[in-house]
């Protein structure tokens, strides 16, 4: 638990009467905040989760912070609610060290993948735990929170109120007989516990399940409303499906929320009678990208408010699967409006559909599909970040197969870049040594290759600017594929028997370009560009350069050092795919 006795620098009241940063204070400059919805705790993540939010978010940061401008990349780990304190209990360890744990492993891992955070936190940190309590309270004295009774399923072996889906039993529709309390798998069918026929709990298997009054506290969004649409209606440039998500729940009309819990782990509710009572994981869950952002700015000693409170400035992107659409369109939006405070809400509200293996579901909890740190020890990040990158789903779902994967590793990564460079430098190094080398004159051929890098290049830097990942990845791929028909083109390696001086142009103009790949790749395949960047002996500044500023066949010239590096990527046998299908089986 929490000591919230150890309380930062200041207390509540600096939340009651929240700044509005004198304008003049500010540079009036165009800062990104950038989140990525806070992974669940209870286990290793897999693909579906990286390439759904955090991947996407990572690229994004990463493009803008090259492009020169200011980023705060926020993430951190979800860890309240019911299915922690299970995967808890399984894993034999108290709720907080089995949290600390993952943390620590999850952090590990994403630091593998070569995630960008700026600060990946805790949603049980302090800062959390008073930012959680603060919402409430102002929620509170503005007239949005409302206490009722309420009948909820206790089970008296587990010792405690089981939600809805942890409760289990036959459905009345179709006689499914592990149908959950909230939802038939098998029909479908929307179902209240007390309609399961032989309920029990889906913890212990106990039977001895009562149906006990118990008080809570709800949001009230039917309130919240109209101030929700008004807002969301602010937002024509939003994508069909997160406009879609958010207006299909405006017109249905929302629902108040019960927003507390009856369990011990969790923001405690500081009302009379609440003792022993948590809040919901969902209202928590979001300020959490607050609070963490708060705990980067006390461990750097950086003024983190301006980053909530200058809304002006702030552009804030959210990246998220749409599942999540609801809570981050609708519920935490109300809960900022409601504290009528001034905190920043979403500029843009980025949601992908599902990647699917083979078109069934990954699960965390049903151990289904390839998991991150399974996924790195299969192949380092970068063959994962491009792959996942070029299947996104960003218009519909898509599915990952191995078969896919091979294409990506060894059509894709291996022989078009990767191929590329390696020619090139051993080339060079064969033919005129450790330098770019000296001769001949940019011709027709050469201006053509320019003037086409410029323009994918361009296209290339408005996909990601508006954070189209797969018009992205075509751009890059057409630009790798441009130096190949190139270089087949020119064929220095019969070119340099007739005429030295223009092998050399075109070993040169290539080395220029293998630059251009190495900068233009970095948001995406960062561990790659790092090697391209030793091999090229570039400078710290040139290492900076502009995306949109990289295009120049003059930067390397003649004399510069540089040197060979081994393969780029290897390849995905046929045995392997094979086995790798085996092992993690084909279908769901
Ligand atoms: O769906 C999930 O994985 C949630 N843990 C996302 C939370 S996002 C934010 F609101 F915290
Ligand atoms: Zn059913």
């Amino acid at each position: 638990m929490q000591d919230l006795t150890q309380k930062s620098s200041w207390g509540y009241s600096k939340f009651s009467t929240p700044p509005i940063t004198p304008k003049n204070t500010l540079d009036n400059k165009v800062k990104y905040l950038i989140t990525s919805a806070l992974p669940y705790i209870n286990g290793i993540k897999h693909l579906g989760n990286l390439v759904g939010s955090m991947l996407p978010a990572d690229v994004y940061a990463r493009f803008l912070r090259q492009e020169g401008e200011t980023v705060l990349f926020i993430c951190a780990t979800d860890e309240h609610g019911t299915p922690t304190e299970i995967a808890a209990t399984e894993a034999g360890l108290d709720v907080e060290t089995f949290c600390q744990k993952l943390h620590e492993i999850q952090a590990q891992i994403y630091r593998n993948l070569g995630l960008s955070f700026d600060y990946f936190g805790r949603n049980s940190s302090v800062y959390n735990y008073e930012l959680t309590q603060h919402f409430y309270q102002s929620l509170d004295k503005n007239g949005f929170i409302e206490e009722r009774e309420i009948s909820l399923v206790y089970s008296l072996d587990d010792e405690r109120f089981l939600p809805d889906r942890y409760i289990i039993g036959t459905c009345p529709h179709c006689g499914y007989q592990s149908a959950r309390g909230d939802q038939c798998e098998n029909c479908t069918s929307l179902l209240d516990p007390t309609d399961l026929i032989e309920p029990r709990s889906a913890i212990s298997g106990s039977k001895r399940l009562e149906v006990r009054k118990t008080k809570h506290l709800f949001l009230k969004l039917s309130a919240l409303s109209h101030t929700v649409k008004v807002w969301v209606e602010e937002h024509p440039n939003w994508s069909n499906l997160t406009k879609s998500i958010a207006m299909k729940w405006l017109n249905e009309g929302l629902q108040d929320r019960c927003i507390t819990r009856d369990m011990s782990w969790g923001v405690p509710v500081p009302r009379p009678g609440f003792e022993g009572k948590v809040f919901y994981v969902w209202f928590d869950a979001p300020i959490g990208y607050i609070s963490a952002t708060q705990a980067w700015g006390i461990k750097n000693s950086q003024d983190w408010e301006t980053w909530w409170r200058d809304t002006e400035n702030t552009k804030y992107v959210q990246f998220m699967a749409k599942d999540n659409l609801p809570f981050h369109t609708i519920m935490f939006p109300a809960m900022i409006l409601g504290t009528r405070e001034n905190w920043k809400l979403a500029d843009q509200i980025k949601g992908f559909n599902w990647l699917t293996y083979y078109g069934g579901k990954f699960s965390t909890s049903a151990k289904r599909g390839v998991f991150l740190d399974q996924a790195l020890n299969i192949l380092s990040a970068d063959y994962w970040r491009y792959s996942l990158l070029s299947m996104i789903p960003e218009s519909a779902d898509s599915a990952f197969t191995w078969e896919l994967f091979q294409v990506k590793v060894n059509k894709e990564l291996a022989d078009t870049f990767g191929n590329f460079v390696n020619r090139i430098l051993k080339f060079t190094a064969k033919n005129f040594g450790a330098t770019v080398p000296n001769g001949g004159s940019f011709g027709a051929r050469e201006q053509e290759l320019q003037n086409k890098s410029e323009q994918l290049v361009n296209k290339y830097c408005d996909s990601l600017r508006n954070m189209e990942f797969r018009k992205a990845i075509e751009a890059l791929y057409s630009l790798w594929s441009i130096g190949n028909q190139y270089i087949d083109e020119r064929a220095p390696w019969k070119l340099i028997k007739e005429n030295r001086e223009e092998a050399a142009q075109v070993v040169r103009t290539c080395i220029n370009l293998i630059r251009i790949y190495a900068l233009v790749s970095a948001p995406i395949i960062p561990f790659t560009s790092a090697k391209l960047f030793d091999a090229l002996h570039l400078s710290n500044t040139d290492r900076m350069t502009k995306i949109s500023e990289s295009v120049n066949f003059d930067a390397l010239y003649p004399g510069h050092p540089i040197h060979v590096i081994e393969p780029l990527f290897r390849k995905l046998e046929e045995e392997e795919i094979k086995e790798l299908s085996v092992r993690f089986g084909m279908r769901n």
